[in-house]
């Protein structure tokens, strides 16, 4: 039995009173009006307040809506794309009084929309316009607005020194904002950790209004929005995270084998190396099923050893030739650059321009296309027989090929105990199993969500087990949700603890504590103890 502080009342109403907007409450004024008094000069107004009336609305509500596949009954009543502190808590405030669900989104690649859809009366707060990057090179961190996409911060850091970098996410569309709260991998963690492992401050502006820094908030709720999802807590508005030292040479290749080429063999070794060679070696699997003009259509998969090396050229091919000679590594393969361009190259052709990655509409990399995600961990190698399995349903027929990424692990994470952030992926795991599908039609929903549940379900014997894991920056509804209201802590274990094991515990904890009254929520939620509240 967990024991919780009551929240002490007179607190939150000294907080109340602390601001400005206090005396004027009144559930008469309806949201704009309450909005318009509290937030900003009237000047600016038509830049933070878009009603469905303003032409504004549409073209801000789906510019970063990236799954299509996704559609609520409700519109939001009205988006609001702040332009500092303030208006946030106005956002904040005039939403509590007029009993309006808020979804927060940074950058909108939430898997499963929860950034911008609700079935319930709700506004969105977009943080588009907070996105500024302060960088101190001589001190080795930078606070970055949660509104910044991944590919600004890389491209900000490497204009003011190229022997720096960010642990985070591989996709330069990713938001920052709901990135950094739910974990963050990327080609560095082996080698530095996730994201969260990095994140050394943040401000966050909770349910009363009020906005704190790792010092007030205390080591709690810092603990739990590294990792354990922002929505639950607050809305983090910057996060402070040390840059990494990084060689001016990094390696990259990409050689990618069929299952003709031995590719079953290739995977099943490469289960046994993944999480032990060097922590500078990341060797990322993408799979996919297509049809082969060499095999005159037949369906095989495609396995692309994609890799980033924090090293030489020669270095990297004598460590291959140690831990992975059978994949036949050859110097041609291998592009020595710069981390930077081994951020771009990773998704744009050699010779692109370094501004691309400050382009936040990117159609392929931003979806805009119908899509499933879900996600799996793998602790013990999947023998041949189990591989040849997947294979066989990858390749049944379907317009859409799945796509599946197996992402080493080890390294740097696994010196992190599972309960020192609510991440809680560390030793033990070799490769995390994201299983993708993409398609063009609404009306091929139905079937390919079938399709890609089927893959998973054959996977269960081969994957963790209780709880059967998964990665909570890859959302999945599937695996539960709170129903509408009901916020029972046995009903959001089911999910919890599959994305967070025992520190789903101590998020309840943190949320009983900090937001009793459950104003910050969505399907998947963590929910407080409501005999606390
Ligand atoms: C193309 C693509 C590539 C990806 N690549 C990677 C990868 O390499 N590594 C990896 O780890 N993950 C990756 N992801 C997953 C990604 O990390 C998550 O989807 C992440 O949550 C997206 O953050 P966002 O700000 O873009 O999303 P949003 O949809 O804006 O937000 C996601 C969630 O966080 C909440 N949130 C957002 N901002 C805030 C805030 N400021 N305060 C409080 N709550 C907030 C939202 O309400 C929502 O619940 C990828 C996703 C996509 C679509
Ligand atoms: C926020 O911006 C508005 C103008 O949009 C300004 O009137 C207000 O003073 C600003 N508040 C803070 C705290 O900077
Ligand atoms: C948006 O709509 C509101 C209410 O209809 C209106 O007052 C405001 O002027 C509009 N803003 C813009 C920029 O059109
Ligand atoms: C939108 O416009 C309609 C018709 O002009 C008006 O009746 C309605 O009040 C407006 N809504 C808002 C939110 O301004
Ligand atoms: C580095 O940190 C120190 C100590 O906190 C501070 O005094 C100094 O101003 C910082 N350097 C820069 C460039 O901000
Ligand atoms: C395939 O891999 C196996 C095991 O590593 C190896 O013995 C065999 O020679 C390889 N075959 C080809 C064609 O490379
Ligand atoms: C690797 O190569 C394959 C096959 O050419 C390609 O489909 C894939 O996009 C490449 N991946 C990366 C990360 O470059
Ligand atoms: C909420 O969910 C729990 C667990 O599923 C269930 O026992 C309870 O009856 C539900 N309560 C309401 C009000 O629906």
């Amino acid at each position: 039995m967990i024991t919780f502080k009551k929240p002490i009342i007179f607190l939150l109403l000294s907080i109340w009173l602390s601001l400005s907007w206090a005396n004027s409450a009144s559930s008469h004024v309806d949201f704009l009006e309450c909005l318009s008094h509290h937030t900003v000069n009237s000047n600016s107004i038509s830049q933070v307040i878009h009603t469905p009336n303003n032409s504004s609305y549409s073209t801000i509500l789906n510019s970063f809506s990236t799954n299509l596949r996704l559609t609520s009954k409700l519109k939001p009543s009205i988006i609001i794309t702040p332009l500092n502190e303030s208006d946030i808590q106005a956002a904040i405030y005039c939403s509590k009084i007029h009993d309006l669900q808020i979804r927060i989104r940074s950058g909108g690649h939430d898997y499963e929309g929860l950034s911008y859809i609700s079935d319930i009366p709700f506004v969105i707060i977009d943080l588009r316009n907070l996105r500024s990057i302060s960088i101190d090179t001589e001190n080795k961190t930078a606070w970055i607005q949660s509104g910044a996409i991944l590919g600004e911060v890389y491209y900000r850091v490497a204009e003011k020194s190229k022997k720096l970098a960010v642990a985070a996410g591989v996709c330069p569309t990713v938001g920052v904002g709901g990135h950094f709260s739910g974990g963050g991998y990327s080609m560095l963690s082996r080698k530095f950790g996730i994201a969260v492992d990095n994140i050394i401050d943040a401000k966050l502006i909770d349910a009363n209004g009020k906005i704190h820094d790792r010092e007030s908030m205390g080591e709690d709720l810092f603990w739990a929005i590294r990792g354990g999802g922002g929505t639950s807590f607050g809305l983090i508005v910057s996060w402070k995270v040390k840059l990494l030292d990084i060689p001016e040479k990094v390696t990259i290749f990409n050689v990618t084998r069929t299952l003709e080429q031995n590719a079953t063999q290739l995977v099943y070794k490469w289960q046994h190396i993944a999480d032990k060679v060097d922590n500078n070696l990341v060797l990322r699997l993408s799979l996919t099923s297509r049809k082969s003009p060499v095999l005159h259509g037949k369906r095989t998969v495609y396995v692309s050893f994609t890799t980033l090396y924090v090293g030489g050229v020669n270095e990297l091919l004598r460590k291959m030739k140690k831990s992975f000679p059978e994949l036949g590594l050859v110097k041609e393969d291998c592009i020595e650059l710069s981390w930077i361009e081994s951020v771009l190259y990773s998704w744009f052709p050699v010779g692109t321009s370094l501004d691309a990655l400050l382009d936040r509409k990117i159609k392929d990399l931003a979806g805009y296309v119908y899509f499933k995600r879900k996600s799996d961990y793998v602790k013990h190698p999947i023998s041949i027989d189990g591989l040849e399995g997947l294979w066989k349903l990858m390749n049944q027929q379907g317009q859409s090929p799945p796509d599946l990424m197996f992402t080493p692990y080890g390294g740097k994470i696994s010196d992190f105990s599972e309960s020192e952030t609510p991440f809680p992926h560390r030793a033990g795991n070799i490769y995390q199993i994201q299983y993708g599908l993409n398609w063009q039609k609404r009306k091929d929903s139905p079937k390919n969500i079938a399709r890609i549940r089927k893959i998973y379900r054959y996977m269960t014997k081969y994957v963790s087990k209780s709880p059967r894991a998964a990665y909570f920056n890859y959302r999945d509804l599937d695996l539960g949700v709170n129903n509408k209201g009901n916020t029972s802590y046995a009903q959001a274990k089911i999910w919890g603890e599959k994305y967070f094991k025992n520190n789903f515990d101590r998020l309840v904890k943190v949320k009983t504590k900090f937001d009793p009254t459950n104003f910050f929520r969505n399907e998947q939620s963590i929910p407080p103890l409501l005999s606390y509240a």
